[in-house]
């Protein structure tokens, strides 16, 4: 099967290069930009930079690996035809953006890595173990299913209509948590510490509690002062949070009450704990 990319992003320059690594035949690539489309064809042995219309007529399957919101106008700009298979890249976007392929007899279907592709060589090591979740109607979802196998990757079937709540909960795996270091190393900041180094102490922290989530699970690894039943340092804390920032205040309450859940989850705290837990993050600040 030759496989085109259209969109030659942060993407795409991993995607194409894991699925040449495995022995699949990229063929072509375009992208708004030729230089952005070298790039990726100069990383993949025989694929050719062409216009995005000959990218399309020379595939079977075609990744359209271009920002979301130009996934729809970049589709209805090209012609398409019976037995080709379109498939998008995009986590929050409906398949329905590839409807003018699909009233051309294309097969339609969204296949959304959920990895981070900031850094396209991290990227392409982090592939293995990562889901690909697939929304298409057979045959096409068992052959990406077998192509996201052979790149190492699990397939994971999403169902019409769950695209929104799936990619928007990724966000908890992936940016809240750089949210949530940095807002760490801003309340260090705030008593004199180095950025610098609350960001690499923050990181080590991190790297332990990842560790500890692999082995014991979400709920069971859970560590801190809520899991021991320590009310009193919880009172210290919120009075810090209230004085230094609200927002820092409220977050901080906010998360709080979920460990409280999750520490309770785990057997942690008798019904008693969680209620005096539950009222001091309660209280009016
Ligand atoms: N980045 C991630 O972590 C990640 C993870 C999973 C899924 N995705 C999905 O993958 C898709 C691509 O994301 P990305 O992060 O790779 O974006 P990106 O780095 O911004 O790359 C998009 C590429 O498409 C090109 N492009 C823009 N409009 C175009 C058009 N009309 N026709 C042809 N090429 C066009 C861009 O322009 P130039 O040619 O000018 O460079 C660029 O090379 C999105 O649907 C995204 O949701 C991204």
């Amino acid at each position: 099967m030759r496989i085109a990319f259209i969109g030659a992003g942060r993407l795409a320059l991993a995607f194409s290069q894991a699925l040449a690594r495995q022995g699949l035949e990229v063929v072509a690539v375009a992208s708004r930009t030729r230089a952005s489309a070298e790039k990726l064809a100069a990383r993949v042995p025989g694929c050719v930079v062409m216009e995005s219309q000959a990218a399309a007529d020379a595939a079977e399957l075609v990744f359209i690996s271009v920002p979301d919101d130009a996934i729809a106008p970049a589709v209805a700009a090209l012609r398409w035809r019976t037995g080709q298979a379109v498939v998008h890249c995009s986590g929050a976007t409906e398949v329905a953006a590839l409807a003018p392929a699909a009233a051309a007899g294309a097969r339609i279907g969204g296949m959304h890595l959920m990895q981070t592709f900031a850094d396209p060589e991290a990227a392409l090591a982090s592939l293995p173990g990562c889901t690909a979740s697939i929304e298409a109607e057979e045959p096409l979802y068992a052959a990406l299913s077998a192509l996201a196998v052979r790149l190492g990757c699990v397939p994971m079937r999403l169902p019409p209509g769950a695209r929104a709540l799936y990619h928007g909960a990724g966000g908890f795996g992936s940016q809240f948590v750089n949210a949530l270091l940095a807002e760490g190393v801003a309340v260090w900041k705030s008593f004199g510490a180095d950025p610098a180094q609350a960001e690499r102490s923050l990181l080590s922290l991190l790297k332990g509690t990842v560790a500890s989530i692999e082995r014991s699970g979400i709920a069971g690894s859970m560590a801190g002062p809520v899991s021991r039943g320590d009310i009193g340092t919880i009172r210290r804390h919120l009075e810090g949070f209230r004085r230094l920032e609200p927002s820092t205040f409220a977050l901080y309450r906010t998360l709080c009450a979920r460990t409280v859940r999750l520490a309770a989850q785990a057997g942690k705290l008798t019904p008693a704990q969680v209620q005096a837990f539950e009222s001091l993050l309660a209280e009016d600040p």
